[in-house]
C-alpha cells in the first residue's frame, strides 16, 4: 500500500468513526452559531520550556503538576515554596509520551508535590526554568466551591466560558468529559493544553473522560492513549487500575469520577471499584457525595436520548443505596438539572442530577427538548455557561449556573440543596445500603 493509498484509508476511517460517535442528526434541532474555532498563534518555544502546565489532586496533601516539552531530555522536576521565588522544596517525578500516526507528542512530565498545607498559595517552577507559576491547594474544611463546566472545545465560547469561570471565586474545577475536541488532530490537545494553561495551573482540574477523548482506530489505535497521557488522574492514589475511574475527598466531600466508556456492568472491574471505594466512604469525615460522568442518565434534550441507560441500569441502585447527592454529567450540549430522583422518578433521598455540557464547543447546542418536559426536569435551556457549586457546611450546598449567551455571566439558574446525610435518608438506606455493598 502505497503512502496515499494509507491516507485516504485512515481518513475514511476517520471519517466513519466521528459520524458513527455523533449520535444526533443534522436536522434534529436549530442551533444558534458556534463560535470559530479560536486560532493559536503558536508561540516559539525554546526547547525544554515548559508548556501546557496543569495541576490536578493526587491523594491526602499533595498535588501533580503536569506539562509538556519539546525537549525529551528535559528533567520532571519541580520545585516549590510559599513565596515567589523561594523554592524550598523539590520533587522529582515521571514522564511518558505517545506517537499517533504521524505524530509525536512532547515529553509529557507528571510530578507530585507535597505535602502541602491547606488553603495555601504555592509558587512553583517546572523543569528547572522557565516561568514562575502559582497555585492555591484547597481548603481543609468546608465551605468548598466547585466550577464546573464540561464538554468545552477551544472556540470562542470556550474563552467566554473560561474568562466567567476566572472571574469567580472557587477551589477545584470538574470537568465531567470532553475537553479539546481534538477529534484525532493531536496538535489540538496541545493548543487546548496551552488555552486552559492560565486557569489549570493554578487550581486543580479534576477531569473524567467523554467520547471525544476515546479516539480510537480499528485495528491501529485503542482509545484515550492522549488523553491518559496527558490528562493523568488519581486513579492509583485512589485504589483504581484505570484512569477512566477514579475517586478524590476533598473538604467534606467525597467525589465519584466514573467512566461513561469503559464497562460498567455488574462483573466489571468498574464496579467492582466503585463498590470498594463507596465501602470506604464515611459521612462523618464526608457528608456530602458527588458523581460525575459524561453522559447523562437524566436528560429530557432529544440529543443523545436514552444514551445513558445501560450505564444507569447497572449503576444507579449503587449510587443510590450509597446515597449520592449530586450527579454532574455532559455530553449534551445544554443544561439541565432535576430534582432528587430515583428509577425514573422524582424521590426525596435520590440524587440531583445536573447536565451541563454547555462550556462551549465547536459543535453548538442541543436546542431541541421533549415535550412535555418529565415531572423530574425542574430547569432547561440550551446555552452556553458554567455551573458554581458551593458547599457551605455538612447540609447546605448553593448551585448556580451562569449563562453566557451575551457573553456576561448571567446567573440563570440558582437552587439550595440540601444534604442527604442531614435527612433522614442514609438511616433509612442503611440496610438496602450494606446489603448491596457489602455481597461478594
Ligand atoms: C449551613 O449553612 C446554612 C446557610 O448559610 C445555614 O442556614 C445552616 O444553619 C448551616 N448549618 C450548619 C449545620 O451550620
Ligand atoms: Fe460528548
Amino acid at each position: 500500500m502505497d503512502y496515499q493509498t494509507l491516507m485516504l484509508k485512515l481518513a475514511l476511517i476517520t471519517a466513519l468513526i466521528s459520524a458513527a460517535s455523533c449520535a444526533y442528526t443534522a436536522d434534529d434541532y436549530v442551533r444558534p452559531k458556534p463560535r470559530q474555532v479560536l486560532h493559536f498563534p503558536w508561540p516559539s518555544h525554546h526547547s525544554s520550556e515548559p508548556q501546557q502546565v496543569h495541576v490536578s489532586l493526587a491523594g491526602e496533601n499533595h498535588m501533580r503538576v503536569s506539562w509538556i516539552t519539546d525537549d525529551s531530555f528535559a528533567p520532571s522536576i519541580v520545585e516549590y515554596g510559599t513565596s515567589p521565588g523561594q523554592y524550598t522544596s523539590r520533587a522529582q517525578g515521571e514522564s511518558t509520551s505517545y506517537s499517533y500516526i504521524f505524530y509525536s507528542s512532547g515529553k509529557i512530565h507528571h510530578t507530585v508535590i507535597g505535602p502541602l498545607d491547606h488553603s495555601t498559595v504555592y509558587f512553583y517552577r517546572c523543569g528547572g526554568e522557565g516561568p514562575e507559576f502559582h497555585l492555591r491547594t484547597p481548603p481543609a474544611q468546608l465551605p468548598v466551591t466547585f466550577a464546573v463546566a464540561g464538554d468545552l472545545g477551544q472556540t470562542g465560547w470556550t474563552k467566554s466560558t473560561l474568562d466567567h469561570i476566572d472571574q469567580c471565586k472557587y477551589d477545584i474545577h470538574l470537568l465531567p468529559g470532553d475537553l479539546s475536541y481534538a477529534d484525532y488532530i493531536q496538535r489540538k490537545w496541545d493548543t487546548f493544553g496551552e488555552l486552559v494553561q492560565p486557569l489549570a495551573s493554578a487550581r486543580a482540574w479534576m477531569v473524567t473522560e467523554g467520547n471525544h477523548e476515546k479516539e480510537s482506530i480499528p485495528f491501529l489505535k485503542d482509545g484515550f492513549q492522549s488523553y491518559n497521557a496527558r490528562w493523568k488522574m488519581p486513579f492509583e492514589e485512589s485504589g483504581s487500575t484505570s484512569n477512566l475511574y477514579y475517586s478524590f475527598e476533598v473538604a467534606g466531600v467525597h467525589v465519584l469520577m466514573l467512566g461513561s466508556y469503559t464497562d460498567y456492568d455488574e462483573y466489571s472491574d468498574q464496579y467492582s471499584w466503585l463498590k470498594a471505594d463507596l465501602a470506604k466512604v464515611d459521612r462523618e469525615r464526608t457528608p456530602w457525595l458527588l458523581a460525575l460522568f459524561h453522559v447523562p442518565w437524566y436528560n429530557s434534550n432529544t440529543a443523545h436520548q436514552g444514551e445513558g441507560e445501560g450505564m444507569m441500569a447497572a449503576m444507579e441502585p449503587l449510587l443510590h443505596a450509597a446515597g449520592v447527592d449530586i450527579v454532574l454529567t455532559g455530553h449534551v450540549h445544554a443544561y439541565e438539572r432535576s430534582t432528587r430522583v430515583y428509577n425514573g422518578k422524582s424521590d426525596p433521598c435520590g440524587a440531583v442530577h445536573i447536565t451541563i455540557g454547555d462550556g462551549g464547543n465547536n459543535e453548538g447546542l442541543a436546542r431541541r427538548y421533549k415535550n412535555p418536559q418529565p415531572e423530574w426536569s425542574a430547569f432547561r435551556e440550551a446555552s452556553f455557561g458554567h455551573g458554581e457549586l458551593r458547599i457551605l457546611n455538612s447540609t447546605h450546598a448553593y448551585w448556580s449556573w451562569h449563562r453566557n449567551d451575551d457573553d456576561e455571566p448571567v446567573r440563570s439558574d440558582a437552587v439550595w440543596i440540601t444534604s442527604l446525610a442531614s435527612s433522614g435518608c442514609l438511616r433509612e438506606k442503611a440496610h438496602e445500603s450494606r446489603k448491596i455493598l457489602m455481597e461478594p
